[in-house]
């Protein structure tokens, strides 16, 4: 059956030694945390071999991205294997604020994935309507298409490999979250994309995570619904209390 999953997505914050700080104080907390829910932070690139050096095995570590080569002559990109080099398990990829202000698209992010799991990094794809589709409606039609034009390219034995994040933008460090029906209707319908094209075996092992002011007030509910197996924490998650606050909410 699938896993829960509390991730933290540090985004642009923190200098190293701040960084390295909350790290530890995540480690600290990480043995309140029951063993079957999964913990994992995605941190900067500069971050990476030092948080790594502090981490438990209790805590995973992942990055925010990776370059779509594999390596070369492209400044300022980091590859996948640079990334797995630090320690890290994972690189979240397609992460809405990448699509909208750095021109992720699903070609690049297939890419991306085909790299990552070639290099052994686990994937968190990102997904997620922002208000205008959500004000139109087309809500499941965009998360559909992004699913279909990254994951439909990959094998059912991938999908072991990948995490799914429904992130709606709307309600990224909006402070609004999306209503706990409104999260788990989507999160339903994804897995029946997933079902129809890996059937329902790799659908119901897949991890589907909620992102979007995610915070410990709201996560109960959040993780109750039956499609919701954990969350992607931003903003929550640059405080280690309220982090691990969200994991203790299953
Ligand atoms: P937020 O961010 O929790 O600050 O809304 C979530 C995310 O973007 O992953």
């Amino acid at each position: 059956m699938r896993k829960n999953i509390v991730a933290g997505n540090w985004k642009m914050n923190t200098t190293v030694p701040e960084g390295v700080e909350l790290a530890k104080a995540v480690v600290a907390k990480s043995v309140e945390v029951p063993a079957e829910v999964g913990l994992i932070v995605a941190v900067p690139f500069t971050h990476l071999t030092s948080v790594a050096s502090v981490l438990s095995s209790r805590v995973e570590l992942s990055a925010e991205n990776c370059a779509d080569k594999a390596k070369g002559a492209y400044t300022g990109e980091v590859s996948v294997d640079m990334i797995k080099s630090c320690g890290a398990q994972w690189t979240i990829l397609g992460h809405s604020e990448r699509r909208q202000y750095y021109g992720e698209t699903d070609e690049k992010l297939v890419e991306k994935t085909k790299l990552a799991l070639a290099a052994g990094l686990g994937v968190i794809l990102c997904v997620g309507e922002n208000l205008e589709q959500r004000e139109a409606g087309k809500h499941f039609d965009v998360c559909e298409s992004q699913i279909k034009n990254v994951l439909f390219n990959f094998s059912a034995e991938d999908m072991k490999n990948i995490v799914v994040a429904y992130e709606p933008v709307w309600a990224i460090g909006t402070g609004k979250t999306a209503t706990a029906e409104q999260a788990e209707e989507i999160h339903a319908f994804i897995r029946k994309v997933l079902a129809d094209k890996f059937g329902t075996q790799v659908a119901d092992n897949t991890t589907i995570l909620y992102g979007g002011s995610c915070k410990p007030s709201n996560a109960k509910e959040l993780f109750a619904q039956k499609d919701i197996d954990g969350g992607l924490i931003g903003g929550a998650a640059l405080n280690a209390d309220d982090f691990i606050q969200i994991a203790l909410s299953f």
